[in-house]
């Protein structure tokens, strides 16, 4: 299971990129808003900083108008996936980029039919959004598990790439399923380390350590 942190905070993203746990990253335009920073010089860094895909996305309209937008995103680094919208001009915009030998994130997917046909025009991950439909009172995970079926029963290699993710179940209930990248804010991906189990056990032998009164080393 592949994990791309949802920011565009450099900070964040260093901590536990240092821990090895960051395949790739993820922006939009409402992530560079809170970074407060130059979309080219933040996209740079974080690029020179991983290795795998960083999404930037257009924000153009019409597909050529995507086109050449995707085109200056991808000037920035070789690991550059430029993100287009699943609209009919954003599927246009995959197709020619993805022809033309850049990788292509299709965001805003919020059904299986938008998903099949991001993956016939050749988009490298789809990125259906699952909060956002549970804020609807929808089951975002069935959209997952439902792409994830059609694909495999096509063979379509598009990435399914699990967005909009805001609890650490989400994460767990995406890699049942099979998605095969999940991108969440560096905070959830942080609160999988905690379990109140963990902490009350640590207390306990913590506790117990005092009481022997000993030292370990110096
Ligand atoms: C995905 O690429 C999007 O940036 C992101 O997951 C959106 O999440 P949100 O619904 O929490 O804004």
């Amino acid at each position: 299971m592949k994990f791309f942190l949802d920011t565009a905070d450099v900070d964040a993203i260093r901590e536990l990129n240092d821990l090895g746990m960051v395949d790739g990253v993820t922006t939009n335009p409402s992530l560079i808003l809170k970074s407060g920073r130059d979309i080219t010089e933040v996209t740079k860094e974080i690029c020179d900083m991983v290795a795998g895909p960083v999404s930037a996305e257009v924000v153009a309209e019409k597909a050529d108008d995507m086109i050449r937008e995707g085109k200056v995103l991808a000037e920035i680094a070789p690991n550059i996936t430029i993100k287009v919208p699943l609209t009919w001009d954003g599927l246009k915009a995959c197709k020619v980029l993805s022809d033309d030998g850049h990788m292509v994130n299709v965001t805003l997917c919020f059904s299986a039919a938008q998903a099949i046909l991001a993956a016939k025009a050749g988009a490298t991950f789809i990125s259906p959004f699952i909060g956002r439909l549970d804020d609807i009172h929808l089951d975002g995970m069935d959209l997952i598990a439902d792409i994830r079926e059609i694909y495999d029963n096509y063979g379509y290699d598009t990435q399914i790439l699990a967005a909009s993710i805001r609890s650490v179940n989400h994460i767990i209930e995406a890699g049942k399923i099979g998605a095969d990248v999940i991108t969440a804010p560096p905070s959830v991906i942080k609160s999988m380390a905690s379990h109140p189990l963990t902490d009350k056990g640590l207390a306990q032998f913590n506790a117990d350590w005092a009481k022997t009164g000993q030292k370990i080393g110096k």
